[in-house]
């Protein structure tokens, strides 16, 4: 017996999946050409499948922000925020991120998924309780499981099941917080945010809501779900990721309670790793304040948005529940969705293949998701690749 022998389940399912998509397993990003176009294997792809959806991972003024403080402060911290991680963009760049949000405290973290990791493992512990949607990102689920609190799952987007469960533990008279995403990543859903706040405030919980997908895409000023859905105030936490709207790499939280400070002492996944690079803090401030400043980018967005998810609803694929920048397609079975990616990279796109357990209710999906950088002609190749391949 090796330490090995556990892998094996994984090693077979991988050697099935090689047999109906040989190229699933090599899908390299050889050159980049734009926020929305890359060469994969030797072919110039329009990329379907990123988070870019503002675009500005490519944007020259964002490129040149990151070159500056590259050249004047070196291309790494070189520590944790603790120790000499805390240069002057950090504070900048929190001090910004407050303002925009309108809380009183914000963090940067290195990434969005130690964002998460940092808060759950920190604000709610032994004793307490999370309550979280079913369909949370795996690094809710991995930062409620490392700060040792009890984890209790509500059904997604199931106001009613969340309000059965947070009845039942009033008589454990203890803290409870609950969790909940605003756009969910895979099938671009919303969640039923003002019926949630309503029900934390009802029964004296607290709140933490991801807008990883939904910051610069909902709201009037880009500021997720909870703008949009006029709940900020009930929000206690709101984390989010540079990863995506912002085109860069880094996490946040930012919160009126003024005891987030304190995370920072108590905090592993803050304490303990590399602090961003100067370059990925300035190219983000940049992104924040396009994506502040540059409503039209969002209604770019939407524009796409609404058409590709029209598109292969009209083509009869099974979408996600209501249009969003992440357009799903769900089959129920694996070999269809393999043909329909492996047919639309044949037609140079590429989206993402999620296969279960990463996907709600095990079925695979094609996720597509569209950018403000998609230019027309790049829609309508999509378009007409996806009435091509669709098998
Ligand atoms: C909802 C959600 N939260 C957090 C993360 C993690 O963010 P990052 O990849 O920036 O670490 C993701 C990543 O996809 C996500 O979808």
């Amino acid at each position: 017996m090796t330490i090995f022998d556990k892998f094996q389940p994984l090693a077979e399912a991988r050697r099935e999946l090689e047999k109906s998509a040989s190229n699933f397993f090599n899908v390299v990003l050889e050159e980049i050409v734009s926020g929305t176009e890359a060469v994969v294997n030797g072919r110039r792809m329009i990329l379907a499948g990123s988070n870019n959806y503002l675009g500005l991972s490519f944007d020259s003024d964002c490129i040149e922000a990151a070159c500056r403080a590259a050249r004047r402060e070196g291309t790494g911290t070189t520590g944790s925020r603790m120790a000499n991680g805390t240069f002057s963009g950090h504070v900048a760049l929190e001090q910004e991120l407050a303002e925009y949000f309108g809380r009183r405290r914000a963090i940067v973290f290195s990434t969005g998924y130690i964002a998460n990791l940092a808060i759950l493992s920190t604000v709610v512990g032994p004793g307490e309780i999370i309550l979280l949607d079913a369909d949370c990102h795996a690094s809710i689920y991995d930062g409620c499981r490392l700060g040792g609190a009890e984890i209790i799952r509500f059904r997604h987007n199931d106001v009613a099941d969340l309000e059965k469960r947070l009845g039942r533990l009033e008589k454990r008279k203890t803290n409870v917080l609950v969790v909940a995403e605003g756009l969910y990543s895979m099938l671009g859903d919303r969640a039923p945010l003002a019926d949630i706040v309503a029900l934390k405030q009802n029964y004296g919980a607290y709140l933490m809501v991801d807008e990883a997908h939904s910051l610069g895409v909902l709201g009037d000023n880009g500021r997720g779900l909870a703008e949009e859905a006029g709940v900020e105030d009930g929000v206690d936490f709101v984390v989010g990721t540079f990863s995506k709207s912002l085109g860069a790499i880094g996490g946040f939280c930012v919160s009126n309670h003024p005891e987030l400070d304190l995370v920072r002492y108590a905090s592993r996944p803050y304490v303990f790793t590399a602090s961003s690079s100067p370059s990925i803090i300035a190219s983000t401030r940049q992104a924040l304040e396009i994506l502040r400043t540059r409503p039209d980018l969002r209604r770019q967005l939407w524009q796409n948005a609404d058409l590709l998810y029209q598109h292969l609803q009209g083509l009869g694929l099974n979408v996600g529940p209501e249009v969003s920048p992440i357009v799903a397609a769900r089959h129920e079975n694996k070999k269809d969705a393999f043909a329909l990616w492996s047919g639309l990279l044949e037609r140079g796109v590429y989206v993402n293949l999620v296969l279960p357990p990463a996907t709600p209710d095990g079925q695979s999906l094609l996720r597509c998701s569209v950018s403000a950088a998609h230019t027309r002609e790049q829609m309508a190749h999509i378009c007409k690749s996806f009435t091509e391949a669709r098998v």
